[in-house]
Order: C-alpha cells, then sequence, then structure tokens
C-alpha cells in the first residue's frame, strides 16, 4: 500500500501489548511506542536518542495495543444486526439477508445505510477490515467512497450471483462479470486506502461460468479473493450436489482458481472442513476467517480454531455482521474464547480452549497478515494502533497490567477508544 500525505511521524507513551506468537504477548508497562513515516520502529522502555526530537503524545496509564483487524463481515448487512438469529444459515439468507441486499439498488437508501455503517465502523476497535457490499456496483462504489474518506484500510468487494437467489437479488452471468468488469475499471486505482477484492458470494450462488470467469479476472489483475466455505452442515451438503466433481467445498473454489493459489485468499468460517480441505487451505495459504458471534447466531456450529492455530493455518478473526451481530472485535476476542469453551467441554476435550493471548493474536497479528505487515508493534509493521481509557469501566481493585487487559474483550467498546491510528494517522 502506499503512504497516506498525512502519514506522520510521532511517539506514543502508555501501558502497551502485542502479540509475539499465537501463544504469547508481549507486555510493556509505562513505555514509549516509535511510528516513523507510518511504520512502527517498535517499543522502548528509555525512549532512543534518535527519536527524542518527534512529538511526543503521553497517554498516561491508558492501555495501547495494534488495530483490531476484522477479516470478514458485510457492510450492508449492518442494517439489520440483532435481528434474525432464530433461523440456520440458508432460511436465514432467504428471510432476511436477500430481501435487505435487494434495498442497495437504491442509491438513496444505500447512502442514508453505508453512512451509519462507516461511522460506526471509524468509531470501532477496527483499523482493517475485509468487506462484502452487495451485487450493486454503484452502491458498491459509493461504499468505497466513504470508507476511503473514513481513514481505515479495507477492502471491499462488489458480490457476484447469478443463480439460487431471488429474481431480484439475481445477475445475469454476462452482467455479473461485465459489472465487476466495469467497477474494476472504476475503482482501481482511485484509492489510497480502499482496494477491490472478488467476491463470489459463495458456490451455491455462482455458476460454472461465472466462477471461470471470476477467477481469470482475479489473476489478470492480481486481486485477492473472499468467500464464504464450510459454514453450515445443508449448505456443505447442497454443494457437493452442485458440483460433484469437487472432492470438497473448498476443491470447488480450487476447481476454478479461487483458493489462494495465484493471489491471496480468505475464507470465511471453516467449521465443517473435512481434512482434504484443510490441506488444501494449508499448502494455499488460504486464510480462515473465524466468525464465532455468527457461528453461534445462526447454529452453525464451533469451528476449531486452536486446532487450526496448531497446524500452523492462517487465521483471524471476524465479526460477520449480520450473522454476527455487532462490528465490536473485542467482543469477538470474547466470543472466540468463549465458544472454545463449550467446544472443549461438550465436543472434544483434546483440543485445549483458546487462551486470552490466543484470541488477541487472532483479531491483530493473524488476521493482519491478510493486509502484509500489520498487527504488531515489531519494527516495520504499518502502524496501526488503538488507545484505550479503561479507567470508566470501574472496579475498587487496583488491577495488573494484565488483568487490565484481560478484561477488556467482555467489558470495553467504541466508549472506551481515545484515539485510534490508522497507518500512521490519527482517525480520532
Ligand atoms: N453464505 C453466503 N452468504 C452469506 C452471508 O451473507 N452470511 C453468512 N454468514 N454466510 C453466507
Ligand atoms: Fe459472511
Amino acid at each position: 500500500m502506499k503512504g497516506s500525505d498525512t502519514v506522520n511521524s510521532f511517539v506514543l507513551k502508555g501501558n502497551i501489548c502485542c502479540s509475539d506468537t499465537p501463544d504469547k504477548l508481549r507486555l510493556f508497562d509505562n513505555s514509549y511506542l516509535v511510528c516513523l513515516e507510518g511504520k512502527c520502529r517498535g517499543v522502548f522502555s528509555t525512549l532512543p536518542a534518535e527519536y527524542q526530537s518527534l512529538p511526543l503524545k503521553d497517554y498516561g496509564r491508558n492501555i495501547i495495543i495494534p488495530g483490531l483487524i476484522d477479516l470478514h463481515l458485510h457492510a450492508p448487512q449492518f442494517a439489520f444486526r440483532g435481528i434474525g438469529s432464530d433461523m440456520e444459515l440458508l432460511d436465514w439468507l432467504n428471510t432476511y439477508t436477500f430481501p435487505e441486499e435487494r434495498k442497495y439498488s437504491d442509491l438513496s437508501y444505500a447512502e442514508k445505510a453505508y453512512s451509519i455503517f462507516t461511522e460506526e465502523l471509524r468509531r470501532s476497535a477496527t483499523t482493517r477490515a475485509v468487506i462484502f457490499g452487495t451485487i450493486h456496483r454503484e452502491a458498491t462504489q459509493l461504499l468505497m467512497d466513504k470508507l476511503e474518506a473514513s481513514g481505515l484500510v479495507t477492502m471491499v468487494g462488489k458480490v457476484n450471483m447469478d443463480r439460487n437467489a431471488p429474481d431480484y437479488l439475481t445477475e445475469t452471468t454476462e452482467s455479473s462479470v461485465s459489472e465487476t468488469r466495469r467497477w474494476l475499471s472504476e475503482s482501481l486505482g482511485k484509492y489510497q486506502r480502499t482496494k477491490p477484492i472478488i467476491t463470489p458470494r459463495f458456490v451455491p450462488s455462482c455458476t460454472d461460468e461465472l466462477m471461470t470467469a471470476l477467477g481469470e479476472i482475479s489473476v489478470e489483475y492480481r486481486l485477492p479473493v473472499q468467500s464464504h466455505l464450510s459454514e453450515n452442515l445443508s449448505e456443505v451438503a447442497w454443494v457437493k450436489e452442485l458440483v460433484p466433481s469437487a472432492e470438497t467445498y473448498g476443491h470447488a473454489y480450487e476447481k476454478f482458481n479461487l483458493f489462494g493459489r495465484d493471489v491471496p485468499c480468505v475464507m470465511a468460517h471453516c467449521v465443517h472442513s473435512p481434512e482434504a480441505e484443510l490441506a488444501l487451505m494449508k499448502k494455499n495459504g488460504v486464510f480462515i476467517a473465524h466468525s464465532p458471534d455468527s457461528n453461534t447466531n445462526l447454529s452453525s456450529g464451533i469451528a476449531p480454531i486452536n486446532r487450526y492455530i496448531q497446524m500452523g493455518m492462517k487465521v483471524g478473526l471476524a465479526s460477520d455482521v449480520a450473522g454476527g451481530a455487532d462490528i465490536n472485535m473485542l467482543r469477538m476476542m470474547a466470543e472466540s474464547i468463549r465458544a472454545s469453551h463449550l467446544r472443549w467441554r461438550l465436543v472434544d476435550s483434546e483440543i485445549p480452549a483458546l487462551t486470552f493471548a490466543n484470541a488477541f493474536y487472532l483479531a491483530t497479528k493473524g488476521g493482519g497478515e491478510f493486509f502484509g505487515k500489520v498487527g504488531s508493534f515489531e519494527p516495520g509493521y504499518e502502524f496501526d494502533a488503538l488507545v484505550i481509557d479503561d479507567s470508566t469501566i470501574a472496579t475498587p481493585r487496583e488491577l495488573s497490567f494484565p488483568e487490565r487487559l484481560e478484561r477488556l474483550p467482555y467489558l470495553a467498546d467504541s466508549r472506551h477508544i481515545r484515539a485510534k491510528y490508522v497507518f500512521g494517522q490519527q482517525l480520532f
């Protein structure tokens, strides 16, 4: 990514935490975090002489962590977040989701909805996100304009669907391809922080012809790919019927070169992934966007995330709004830990539950890797940071720094974020 014209050099002081490995956090009490031209130079207990002339912001006892990464969410679905968790995926799509997404053919509705969404995301703990729009080119362009103006760094997809949806949300194969090409010609190179991502909704929504064309487009423009994978048992069975030649659901993407072979790829969910699918994902470096709130709301199941971490898979955390009800990625950390406790107790005691350190890693460095060197305060990482003021989360106890950190996923939200920096630029 190109540096922004407002990229800065400065020093922040506070109680600093970032991930080292998936299992290990690094904590720095009362230390200095250096940003030079948008990139992190490291954390220091005494400020080195070479940085002493930089402007310094002392945040006192506030907690400073890397910005959180939401690896998968649906901007148009923000309008009905918190509504409709009484159905499983396929009924939920037909009953709640498709009727809402239909509305984005109307640009005045899209303007209203995407203004609300973008402002809430800007205020949230999220600094970078990988986002689904709808099939509508103009509304998707509008969403990208708003996200660019927000200062967040995002990847945004015009959704492709040419089968198995109501007529009002089904493109012809030709129009799906030509609208995608037009959208790319209008958005490529237009933005500094907002990048298009190829977005077949999921295998049931896209014919073989459309998938073939999207695979070709992603390679032609070297664009990343996002979609859904092995989220729900009925969905997995349906894909087996639709693409009988594919060994697994993942192979149905691989067949059309939409599974990370040549360009980066992120797949949401992987709750029910068989071994052959996981092996192919590992080989191709496909990212998994773990969406625990969504998986619970839609009764999809509980993905064995600790197993994926132990296997060395690339995993990050996601809200999957509106499968998930909230864009607060701190809350998603709590949801990932809670879901893993239930899985350990009820499903498989061989796979340990996630720790706080695991969840912190997923929300920062794990998902950040999809954007490059993002999600850590190690030297060379792009500088995304949150300053969190937890003083209003009242307690009579004197909490240690690890205790203060540990309660954030359960108790903190955008009201506690005092300052936010994305690629060296302060958003507020
Ligand atoms: N699979 C296909 N479309 C969707 C969607 O909008 N949300 C979720 N959670 N899964 C999907
Ligand atoms: Fe989704």
